[in-house]
């Protein structure tokens, strides 16, 4: 078997054309995935929060209210929620410049689509190496053992606006760096709108999660092309994990992302207005536990392709971060200690196929 750096040369995508068997290094699915159930999509109650209410400028009235319960409720039993934008109230929202329409997601799955389907040598222009992060390619190969995801990305950095490195954004389709810088713009706000959100649903400060993120927080976007897979039962477009991020966004334009819940995957449902929203380490650790942070996959399917683009959202380097005052006390003792970029902290042990929220737990 060749060396995994060997195997990454080589994209998922080329295997597929050449109608190549996953080789062994890709195999990930026999005995660990067997003993959790998995849930037809029919029955996936991913919770649905109308966030539209929050981007209006009034907040006061009862509908608002609702929704907050129903997003502290889906954060602490879920870790996750599937966003509505775009609701019956779109002319208000998009009037305060906040909204995020759907044709202009359908425009940000576009580029991810044409770029990923243009020919390999356009592609791997973009070419990252081993080592780095940024550009195309694959993940960082994984330490011994872990398995390859069945998935081509290219990854770039969003924000801070001067860690850009516009070597690696695709110069095709030609709309590509315009749509992104859009995107990004409408996704600062959403963080904002969204940090403050759930700040309110739990009676703090709406401007405390955003002060621990910092003033340079981080976005990064990560495009993914989840090539079908001829035997989808033994590999898959994502191993099991849950973020390092404060919180991640994903626009998906095909089913395929699960969230585990109470021993069960359960199916993101396909809506094309909306984008989800997952928390990641981060905002568990600064909420005290109350926000959990989701262990999540992605499957492969024998015929569909899948496209998304994932938005990592993360507090800004070096600074520290940790519980809430407001959340923490006599009735409820403080679980995680202060820690600062746990990012790096986590990407060790995720490359070893572990979760490492234990190392910012108070013992
Ligand atoms: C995806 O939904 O395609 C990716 C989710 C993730 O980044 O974990
Ligand atoms: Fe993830």
């Amino acid at each position: 078997v060749p060396p995994a750096e060997v195997l990454l040369s080589k994209r998922v995508q080329e295997m597929v054309i050449a109608d190549d068997e996953p080789p062994a290094p890709y195999i990930c699915r026999n005995d660990q995935d067997d003993d959790v159930e998995e849930e037809s999509i029919e029955n996936s109650p991913v919770p649905v929060v109308n966030i539209g209410c929050f981007l209006a400028e009034n907040w006061s009235d009862k509908e608002s209210a609702e929704e907050l319960k129903k997003l502290k409720l889906a954060l602490s039993t879920w870790g996750c929620f599937q966003g509505f934008i775009i609701w019956t109230n779109i002319v208000h929202v998009q009037a305060i410049g906040h909204g995020i329409p759907t044709s202009f997601l359908d425009e940000v799955r576009q580029i991810g689509r044409e770029f990923f389907e243009q020919p390999m040598e356009e592609k791997k222009k973009y070419a990252k190496t081993v080592t780095e992060f940024q550009g195309y390619g694959a993940d960082p190969v994984p330490e011994e053992g872990q398995s390859l995801d069945w998935s081509d990305r290219i990854f770039l950095d969003l924000v801070p606006e001067d860690q850009r490195n516009y070597k690696f954004w695709p110069q095709n389709p030609t709309s590509f760096k315009n749509t992104l810088e859009e995107y990004t713009e409408k996704l600062k706000k959403f963080t904002e709108t969204i940090s403050k959100s759930m700040a309110r649903s739990l009676n703090l400060d709406e401007n405390c999660f955003l002060k621990q993120f910092g003033e340079r927080a981080q976005l990064q976007a990560r495009f993914n092309y989840y090539s079908s897979c001829k035997r989808p039962d033994l590999v898959l477009g994502l191993k099991p994990h849950a973020d390092g991020t404060g919180y991640t966004i994903v626009l998906q334009d095909e089913v395929g992302l699960q969230m585990l819940n109470q021993g069960k995957w359960y199916t993101v449902p396909n809506n094309p207005d909306s984008l989800i929203v997952l928390m990641g380490d981060q905002m568990e650790i600064m909420s005290n536990g109350i926000f959990r942070s989701v262990v999540h996959r992605v499957v492969s399917d024998s015929k569909r392709v899948r496209i998304s683009v994932t938005t990592f959202y993360t507090p800004e380097a070096g600074k520290e971060i940790g519980p809430e005052e407001g959340l923490t006390g006599v009735e409820a003792p403080r679980l995680y200690k202060k820690i600062k970029d746990y990012a790096d902290i986590h990407w060790g042990y995720y490359q070893r196929g572990m979760r490492a929220l234990h190392t910012a737990q108070l013992i």
